[in-house]
């Protein structure tokens, strides 16, 4: 096919995006993991799956990243998951050498590729691939805010007993518990969603997207969310491959935007070829401000934490 996407981290978000990715018939698809056989046996058991799901792509299961060479977009989900009781900033360490080496490797051989994090925790693992790859901040983006916002939009959707197409929404800031759901920015076929939930039944849907990742943990106790987030980082892949220009929340490097500099966070961008092609930036009450800026230190104190790290 015309495009390559390298996928690294062959477990379950990454096998999972492998899939959505042939499937969709997307692009040609490198499923890269340090474990000898998992992406091998994962890329082969798709690839025997092509002619029944009748798609041509091609998959490539491998430990060497010399197969990845000249991607057009890298999608990283290497890494440890959550556990129970584990927030995602418990990760830190262990994930940021993990991004470090996997930065290392894509950069060197896909010098043009644009990256789509997917690692926890997100904002701080941006920071990470951004200064590894020495990319330009257009090249590196953040997945949290098109899961977030799909989480907010799934349960809208139960509330309302309506169509999820039907919904749009909006949130913004950190991949945490400070993230920040814009209900003011949310709408059923146009209608803001204010006017149809109570504010009430509002907030108890706000907390629920803001625990989402975390209820699943509990539910699957043995590791984290993986369809949805598979989901989300294809959509985001989707629009940097065809140049569709979709308007979707993301992390993304701010230099002065929304009155943050020198910080990945969650905000709506247009995705297209040159990947962020455009920060947008919508007017916030005094209250959404004050949530976003929370939302943000929390970040830098992620960030700052790993500059003290070795
Ligand atoms: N290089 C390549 N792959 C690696 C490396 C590395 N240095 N270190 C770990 N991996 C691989 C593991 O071998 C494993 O196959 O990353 C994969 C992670 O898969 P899972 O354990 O199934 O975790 P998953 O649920 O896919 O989550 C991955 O995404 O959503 C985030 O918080 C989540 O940080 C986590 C990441």
């Amino acid at each position: 096919m015309e495009k390559k996407v390298t996928v690294v981290g062959a477990g379950n978000v990454g096998a999972t995006v492998a899939q959505r990715l042939c499937e969709k018939a997307l692009c040609d698809v490198v499923l890269v993991d340090i474990i000898e056989g998992v992406p091998q046996g994962k890329a082969l058991d798709l690839t025997e799956a092509a002619p029944v799901e009748k798609h041509d792509a091609h998959l490539i299961g491998t430990n060497s990243y010399a197969d990845t060479k000249d991607s057009d977009i890298v999608i990283i989900t290497a890494g440890i998951p959550r556990k129970p009781g584990m927030s995602r900033d418990d990760l830190l360490a262990t994930n940021k050498k993990i991004m470090t080496s996997v930065t290392e490797q894509v950069a060197k051989y896909s010098p043009k590729a644009t990256l789509i994090i997917v690692s926890n925790p997100l904002d701080a693992m941006c920071h990470v691939a951004h200064d590894v790859s020495g990319f330009p901040k257009n090249r590196v983006i953040g997945m949290a805010g098109v899961l977030d916002s799909a989480r907010f939009r799934s349960f809208i959707s139960m509330e309302l007993n309506v169509s999820v197409e039907n919904i749009h929404a909006f949130v913004l800031g950190g991949h945490g518990d400070t993230m920040v759901p814009l209900p003011r920015y949310s709408t059923v076929a146009g209608i803001p969603i204010t006017e149809l939930i109570s504010k009430e039944r509002l907030d108890a849907i706000v907390t629920r997207t803001r625990n989402g990742g975390a209820e699943i943990v509990s539910l699957l106790k043995t590791g984290s969310a993986f369809y949805a987030p598979a989901s989300s980082a294809v959509e985001m892949a989707e629009s940097i491959m065809k140049d569709r220009k979709k308007i979707l929340a993301c992390a993304a490097y701010l230099e002065g935007e929304y009155g943050i500099k020198g910080l990945f966070i969650g905000v709506p961008v247009k995705l297209g070829k040159g990947g962020v092609e455009e920060i947008i930036q919508i007017k916030l009450t005094a209250e959404e401000d004050a949530a976003l800026k929370k939302s943000a230190a929390a970040v830098q104190d992620l960030v700052d934490a790993m500059k003290k790290m070795a």
